[in-house]
């Protein structure tokens, strides 16, 4: 079980109850927004050796959480948990950035600024208020409404295209779920033509309150889920499964159920996984992510924080954008993960191989010529056919092939990167986003998927590869390693 409250929480939990002076009652310095030198952010080329050139990070400043990501009319609006004044968490603003495609990405001015937006401008979700539900509409374009908030939510939103937002209210709570909460989750249920809210709370123990409106203002409470494993940040969607849909809901560190949700109440199909390998937690590899609202075609897509990306100048990344899906197993429904299709149009250059039975010698020669910089490796094996106990790629070699960062599968353990991935009809296939220090591993179509934050050498921003067959040969059906376009522009 993870532990409640880690060291920074304690932080926070005191800035909370005591407005600020918790931090220096625990020998910090107290610190607010007047406290630091004001905008604009520090200029940057967005390519210093360990940014990511295809993953998005502020400009400057801290993040963590996504919060409110929704798309309205041609852009894509991520909001997320920022401290533009330094390089850790400290006075929570909403940081904003824009893009027409998920994957290039501006950087906006904030969106939530601590002394103009009241209360804990912590991690939220949002939407657009198509039909004027909230009746605040004063423009040609409908509402932008977010939630954000602490031990009480709070509205704001925004008459143009999320440039501004005023506060609803004067910033009085519009719902108030007992306990300490945080991090409510806002979406449209068709099934009862109703706003839903979920919010985790700590009353009685970890879980989520679920409340329903019919204008985004007025909320009633409908019922408790209590489960211990949910701790932060929770997300509830449907994804579709056989002829219908079923509800996932997840936390902060991707665990999750799958069950049913009548709009009231939900209720969990089957016992909680992991939805993402790696370390999901906020000192981890990946946590606090959620889902988009309203992106087009009908997908569900998410994004989830890297807090362990970092240059001189920010803190904290995120994900490469993934399609949720789910996928029957005989544990019941699962989810899967893939890299969303704009990638494709990020390909540049491609090498491909195979099909190819190659033993430890002829692997190791099979890639040499490959120079890349950030690239994505699709590969699929035949791990029945093949001899080898593990094989896979050694990422970021020396030019003498010595060296590496090992991405392997364990034929006898059955594991990719560490992490369990049985084949499927005997085959595995492997697909990596390499992108200076971020590693995003997705196995079996995204039955598995994996994020890290390894430090790739940044000498010279290229990176060498070898295949590596461990004691036989590994059958290649098909190696492609595509060159990946900078998304910075
Ligand atoms: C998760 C979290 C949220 C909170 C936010 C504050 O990382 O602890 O629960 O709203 O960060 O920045």
């Amino acid at each position: 079980m993870r532990p409640r409250l880690s060291r920074r929480q304690l932080l926070m939990l005191s800035a909370t109850v005591a407005g600020g002076t918790g931090m220096a009652a625990l020998g910090v310095a107290p610190a607010f927004a007047a406290d630091y030198p004001e905008f604009p952010y520090p200029d940057t080329d967005y390519q210093e050796p360990t940014r990511g050139q295809f993953h998005f990070s502020s400009q400057g400043g801290w993040m963590n959480d996504i919060n409110a990501p929704l798309y309205y009319d041609g852009t894509y609006h991520l909001f997320y948990q920022h401290n533009p004044h330094g390089l850790t968490w400290d006075t929570m603003h909403w940081g904003h950035a824009t893009s027409p495609d998920l994957v290039h990405w501006t950087q906006q001015p904030i969106a939530l600024e601590p002394g103009i937006h009241p209360g804990d401008l912590w991690s939220g979700a949002g939407l657009v208020d198509f039909d004027n539900h909230t009746g605040l509409q004063t423009s040609n374009t409908p509402p932008i409404v977010v939630f954000s908030g602490t031990n009480g939510v709070r509205l704001f939103y925004s008459n143009d295209r999320a440039k501004t937002f005023q506060t609803y209210d004067n910033g009085n709570p519009i719902a108030t779920p007992a306990g300490t909460s945080r991090d409510p989750k806002v979406f449209w249920h068709t099934g009862t033509n109703e706003f839903k809210l979920v919010i985790w709370t700590d009353a009685g123990g970890n879980g989520v309150d679920i409340f329903s409106s019919p204008n985004l203002l007025d909320w009633t409470f409908k019922s408790r889920f209590a489960a211990d494993w949910l701790f932060e940040c929770p997300d509830l969607f449907p994804l579709p499964y056989n002829d219908g849909y079923k509800w996932v809901l997840n936390d902060a560190s991707g665990d999750y159920v799958v069950g049913t949700f009548d709009g009231t109440s939900f209720n969990p199909e089957t016992t909680v996984a992991r939805m993402v390998e790696g370390r999901g937690a906020f000192d981890g590899t990946f946590y606090a992510g959620l889902t988009f609202a309203h992106p087009p075609g009908d997908r569900i897509i998410q994004m989830l924080w890297m807090p362990g990306n970092r240059g001189d100048i920010w803190t904290g990344c995120a994900t490469f954008p993934v399609e949720l899906a789910l996928r029957e197993t005989s544990d019941g429904p699962r989810v899967t993960r893939n890299p969303i299709a704009a990638i494709e149009g990020l390909r540049f250059d491609t090498h491909r191989y195979g099909p190819a039975v190659v033993d430890p010698g002829q692997a190791e020669a099979l890639l040499r010529d490959v120079v890349t910089q950030e690239c994505e490796i699709i590969a699929e094996f035949d791990a029945d056919s093949s001899t080898a106990t593990r094989f896979g790629f050694r990422l970021d070699v020396n030019e003498d092939g010595s060296g590496g960062h090992e991405v392997l599968y364990d034929k006898t353990a059955q594991t990719l990167y560490g992490a369990a991935l049985p084949t499927s009809e005997g085959k595995v296939r492997m697909r990596l986003l390499v992108d200076r220090n971020h590693l995003e591993i997705f196995g079996n179509d995204g039955t598995m998927s994996y994020i890290d934050s390894p430090s790739f050498s940044t000498s010279d921003q290229t990176y060498r590869l070898r295949l590596y067959a461990d004691g036989g040969t590994v059958s290649v059906a098909s190696i492609a390693v595509h060159d990946i376009a900078r998304t910075w522009s």
